[in-house]
C-alpha cells in the first residue's frame, strides 16, 4: 500500500490577527522542527501572507479557509484561486460545515470549487460529515456518500486522490464531543470505499478526522488504519497544543 504522509491542519476560523498569527508561527516552528508530517496552517485571508513569509523553509504549508470558484468577476467579498496562488498559498479548505450551515455553501458550488482548486494547483481539503440527527437516524453513510458524489462530481477520477477529505461529524465540531476512534475509523474507511468506487486510487488519498481533536485524544484517533491526520479547530489556537497533536501523529 502506498505511504500516506500524515496531514495535521490548524483551522483557526475567525481567530488571530496578523500580529497574533506571527507570534503563533514563531512559537510553533521550534516545536515541530523534527516533524516529517505535513503541517498546515489555515489563517484568515489577511494573515495568509504573514504565515507564508514566517514559515518559509519549514514543514509548514499554508491553506485558506474558503475560495470562490470563478477566476475573477463581480463577486463582492470573495477571493479566487489565482489570488491565493499569488500569495503562495498551498491548499484550501472547502465545504467546512460552518460554511455550509451559516453561509449557505452548496454542493453545487463545491462541485465547481474543488476542480477550480485542483486546476490552480491548490490542494483541496474537502470537509464532509453528518449531523447528529442524521447519525441518530442511521443516515451517516448516506449523507457522506451524497456529499462526496456531489462535491467531487467535476473531478477526473485520475485526480481524485489529490483531494484531501476531512471527515468532520457536525456534532463533534466545537462541542468537546469527539467521535470515538472506532466511529471515525468506520466512517473514514467508508469514505475510502466511496472514493474507490468513483475510480480513485483510494489507497493514495489522504482522509483526515476533525471534531474536538486535542492533545489527549489525537494519538488514539491517528493510530487507526485509515485516519491520515487531523483538522483541528479550537486546540490549534495554542502552539503547544497543536505541536503536541503533530507529535501524536507518530
Ligand atoms: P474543533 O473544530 O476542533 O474546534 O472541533 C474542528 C473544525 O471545525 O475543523
Amino acid at each position: 500500500m502506498p505511504e500516506r504522509t500524515p496531514l495535521l491542519a490548524a483551522n483557526w476560523k475567525m481567530h488571530k490577527t496578523v500580529a497574533e498569527a506571527a507570534q503563533f508561527v514563531d512559537a510553533l516552528l521550534p516545536r515541530i522542527a523534527a516533524t516529517e508530517h505535513d503541517v498546515v496552517i489555515c489563517p484568515s485571508f489577511l494573515a495568509l501572507r504573514e504565515v507564508v513569509e514566517r514559515s518559509r523553509g519549514s514543514a509548514v504549508r499554508v491553506a485558506a479557509q474558503n475560495m470562490h470558484e470563478a477566476e475573477e468577476g463581480a463577486f463582492t467579498g470573495e477571493v479566487s484561486a489565482t489570488m491565493l496562488v499569488e500569495a503562495e498559498v498551498d491548499a484550501v479548505i472547502l465545504g467546512h460545515s460552518e460554511r455550509r450551515q451559516l453561509f449557505g455553501e452548496t454542493d453545487e458550488a463545491l462541485a465547481r470549487k474543488v476542480p477550480a482548486a485542483l486546476a490552480a494547483d491548490l490542494e483541496p481539503i474537502l470537509c464532509v460529515g453528518e449531523t447528529e440527527e442524521a447519525r441518530d437516524g442511521g443516515q451517516t453513510e448516506a449523507v457522506l456518500e451524497r456529499q462526496l458524489r456531489a462535491d467531487l462530481a467535476g473531478v477526473e477520477p485520475t485526480r481524485l486522490a489529490e483531494v484531501t477529505i476531512a471527515y468532520e461529524p457536525v456534532w463533534a465540531i466545537g462541542t468537546g464531543r469527539t467521535a470515538t476512534p472506532e466511529q471515525a475509523q468506520e466512517a473514514i474507511a467508508f469514505i475510502r470505499d466511496v472514493l474507490r468506487e468513483a475510480g480513485a486510487e483510494a489507497d493514495r488519498a489522504r482522509i483526515i478526522y476533525g471534531g474536538s481533536v486535542k492533545p489527549g485524544n489525537a494519538a488514539e484517533l491517528m493510530a487507526q488504519e485509515d485516519i491520515d491526520g487531523a483538522l483541528v479547530g479550537g486546540a490549534s489556537l495554542d502552539p503547544a497544543d497543536f505541536a503536541a497533536i503533530v507529535e501524536a501523529a507518530g
